[in-house]
Order: C-alpha cells, then structure tokens, then sequence
C-alpha cells in the first residue's frame, strides 16, 4: 500500500463478469460467479493517484440475490466508505438484478462517495470479453473528481439508480435509464456526463439498522395485469391459510405491474381490493418501461412514480420494515 494514494475497492459478488465457459468462444453455455475478483483486476490499469484493493464479498448468479447477500454487501460498503483514504467503492455485479441492488444501495446509503456497479454480458473466459472494460470504466467513474452516489456503468453508459433497468437479454449494451437518460458516458477513460449525480440524503438510519438486523424481507409480491387476468392468483397470494401451507410468511404487501398508466384488470382490481381490505398494502406501477405514473386525487391503489414493479417492491419491502 503506497503513502499518498487514494483507494478505490472493488467488491466482487459475482455474475457473468466473473463467468467462466470451457471454450473461449463460447459465451452462451457458461457459469457465472465463478472468477474471483482478485483476478478479474488482474493487468488491468489503475486510475492516476489511485490504488486498488479488492474483497470477495459474495459469488453468486445475482437471479439468486437474497437478503443475507444485500446486508453483507451493505456491511462491506458501510465499513470501506468510512474510511477516509477511501475514494470510492466499485461492486461487480450480475446484470440479472443489477438495477435492484443500485435502487436499494442508493436508498438506505445514499453516499457521498461513488458506488459503482458494474457487470458484464459475456463471461470472463470470452475472446470477446465485455468485463474487462466495463470495469475500466467503473474505475474511472469511481476515481472521477465530484463523483457520488450509486450508480451502473455498463457499455459505457452512466446510469441512475433509480432509472437503470435491464432491458435486453443478450445485447452488450443491455441497460437503459429510459426517458429519463444516462447520467453520462465513459470514453476513453473520460467521464462526460449530462445529469446530476444522484443526490446525497440525510442517512437512512434507523431503516438501514432495520435492513441490517432483519431475519426476513417483508413478503411483498408481484402481480402482472394482463389480458384474460385471473382473480385466483391474487387471492392465493393474500390467503394467510395458503402461505401457512408453504411455510411462507403472511403477505404484506401487492405490487400491481399494471398496463398502460397503471390500469388493472377489472378481475385482479377486485382482488386487490379484497387484498387491500384485509390489510394488505396495495402498490401500483406499470408494465410499461417508460411514462412515469402520476398520482390523482383518490386513487384507490396509491402509484410508486418512477419506479419500475421490481423497484416499488423494494420502496414498499423498506417502507414496511422501517421501525
Ligand atoms: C447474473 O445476473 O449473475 C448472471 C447474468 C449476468 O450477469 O449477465
């Protein structure tokens, strides 16, 4: 460890990044979270006036992201944001649930140091590997002067914690931050950004003991609206003898994906009302990937502006958890 040097850590938890498949040009048939992070860095260039450390904190797929990886994630994070010689955090992460953890990390930290997520499409082991430079540019966002918050950077795009979603299955350049747009880009190793970065807030942190000392997740569901909609689905989802059957605890909370602007079903919506009525609490938002709902006067389902069905989840699991 040099004198003098600022640290950027580098927090691996797994995903495609750090992938591994039996032949070079195979970037279909492969397992993620394999590669430790350690190696992943390996040759690669260290941002000016920086040194670069880095701790294995999980090696998971990210579809399999729990409540037991966020809280020791959130330790890591807490423990190196702390620390003054510290100038920012980089988080290796599958593309899968990316967007989730930036919308939590964001929520309860709000940092005032730059925590970068970044990922990757193609494995590790690939002749035409994407880590390698997604996570050049996750340094340099994370070494850039003024920079804070949680954010993605993937393809050499800059994204929002609260925009960025997933948004194509194979593409490299597989993110997007939709109508609301990139907070910038990397090229060449140069940040150039449009939007400001996401906003410092007053720590969270009752919430953020709450999340940290919680056995379980408040459950919290997902319900799609869509053509030929049952009413069943909503109701086995609320009936507390059915989750008893499956070991799972009571629903407390139903986030309709709802079509269009927030629309329902009108089978689902009287489930949800029933749902709602023996106190469940009902959240809407859409299956849309864009148009950010707006509230109106007496909506009987309040709405999560902004926020995609996976992130009002999240809004309401914090919300329902919160002492
Ligand atoms: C994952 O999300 O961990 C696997 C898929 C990916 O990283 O692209």
């Amino acid at each position: 460890m040099q004198v003098g040097l600022e640290k950027i850590v580098v927090l691996g938890s797994g995903g495609t990044i750090a992938g591994t498949a039996a032949s070079a040009t195979d970037s279909r048939d492969y397992r993620a979270a394999q590669k430790p992070v350690v190696d992943l860095l390996a040759g690669l260039p260290v941002p000016a006036g920086c040194e670069l450390l880095s701790e294995q904190v999980a090696q998971i797929d990210s579809k399999d992201m729990d409540l037991a990886v966020w809280q020791k994630l959130l330790q890591r994070c807490l423990h190196w944001l702390a620390q003054p010689g510290v100038r920012g955090l980089v988080i290796t992460h599958g593309t899968d649930t990316l967007e989730e953890t930036a919308y939590l990390l964001q929520t309860v930290l709000a940092p005032r140091k730059p925590v970068v997520l970044t990922c990757a499409m193609r494995p590790a082991t690939a002749l035409d590997a994407d880590g390698p430079q997604n996570l050049l540019d996750a340094l340099a966002v994370a070494a850039c002067e003024g920079a804070q918050g949680v954010v993605a950077v993937s393809a050499g795009r800059i994204l929002g914690p609260q925009d960025v979603q997933k948004v194509h299955s194979w593409r490299l350049d597989a993110f997007s931050a939709g109508e609301a747009g990139d907070i910038g880009r990397v090229r060449h190793g140069r940040i150039e950004r449009w939007r400001d970065w996401p906003q410092p807030v007053v720590p969270q942190e009752t919430l953020l003991e709450a999340l940290l000392s919680a056995v379980a997740l408040p459950r919290v569901e997902i319900v799609l609206s869509h053509a030929a909609a049952c009413a069943a689905t909503v109701d086995a989802l609320a009936d507390p003898a059915v989750a008893e059957r499956y070991g799972a605890p009571p629903l407390q909370g139903l986030v309709l994906a709802g079509t269009g602007g927030g629309t329902v079903h009108r089978e689902l919506e009287a489930a949800l009302r029933r749902a709602q009525a023996a106190g469940v609490r009902v959240l809407r938002s859409t299956r849309c990937a864009d148009g950010m709902l707006q509230s109106r006067p007496g909506d009987e389902f309040p709405v999560a502006p902004g926020l995609s069905p996976v992130k009002a989840r999240l809004a309401l699991m914090l919300e329902l958890l919160a002492p």
